[in-house]
């Protein structure tokens, strides 16, 4: 079965269920911010096991459901939970959820994530604007699409007007969000204290185990894309304590409501043309 027959497969059960775009923001919720969906109204949720070709998703603080409905008299999509690359292998596991994205007519796209500091200041429970990113795992949801459109560029993939808009969110909700560049590492093993001062030589403000193939995907099907790291951790080495899931997940869910709140806001200002 092609991808785009799998998309429509997955559009069919979705709109059996009473989902159907177009929306004014998706969003992918990362590690332990799946609370965030919480916050939707009128919601109609679907199970990831219910939607044909939807990852399962496999780790703890990942919900694996689809939330649609409003935030803020919005539109909204929500997806709780994400699968990664490091479960199976695979660098385009997000492709179907992400193609759906887009074919439902979503206006823009927000993924987040939870992702270790390298900078000391840049404190747990801080959210921080992706800028870039450095693609760090040499591996791309992309490698075997056919034809031109596989040449997608990445400049200003993170969408200078939707940063501004969040940046602009942000201040008005008074929620600092620094703006920084994310660099991906395959996982699922934590990085070494090396490692982390690599990255952090190399430009990288945060490292995390997601966002980048999805991001790439998203920009592949035309979406517009922002994205937001909450930094649950400094990177290996810069504290005492070991890196855990658990910590992660502990950090993320404590800014969930946070992240609401952004969101609120956000979604509250007229729609970047
Ligand atoms: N490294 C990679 N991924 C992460 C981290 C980290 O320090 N924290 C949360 N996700």
């Amino acid at each position: 079965m092609s991808p785009g027959d799998r998309c429509l497969d997955a559009l069919a059960a979705l709109s059996a269920r009473g989902v159907a775009g177009p929306f004014d923001l998706a969003c992918i919720l990362g590690s332990g911010l799946g609370a965030a969906a919480d916050a939707v109204r009128d919601a109609v949720a679907v199970e990831y096991a219910d939607i044909p070709h939807f990852p399962r998703a496999g780790v703890a603080g990942h919900g694996g459901r689809l939330v649609a409905g409003t935030m803020s008299g919005r539109r909204v999509l929500l997806l709780q939970g994400r699968a990664h690359y490091y479960e199976a292998g695979d660098p385009a596991a997000m492709r179907v959820p992400v193609a759906t994205v887009a074919a439902l007519g979503a206006s823009a796209l927000l993924v987040t994530n939870a992702a270790g500091s390298t900078r000391p200041e840049t404190r747990p429970g801080t959210f921080v604007l992706l800028s870039d990113h450095i693609s760090w795992s040499g591996l791309n949801p992309l490698i075997g699409e056919a034809g031109d459109g596989r040449f997608v560029a990445m400049s200003d993939a993170y969408d200078p007007a939707l940063r501004s808009r969040f940046a602009a969110a942000a201040r008005a909700a008074g929620i600092g969000l620094p703006e920084g560049v994310y660099m991906w590492f395959s996982g699922p093993s934590f990085e070494t204290p090396a490692e982390i001062r690599a990255a952090r030589l190399l430009g990288a403000d945060l490292v995390g185990m997601s966002t980048v193939p999805e991001v790439i995907l998203a920009r592949f099907f035309g979406l517009r894309v922002a994205a937001l790291s909450l930094v649950t951790n400094l990177g290996s080495g810069m504290s005492a304590a070991a890196l855990s899931h658990g910590q992660t997940t502990a950090v993320a869910a404590d800014a969930a409501p946070t992240l609401v709140r952004l969101l609120g806001r956000y979604l509250s200002e007229p729609p970047v043309g």
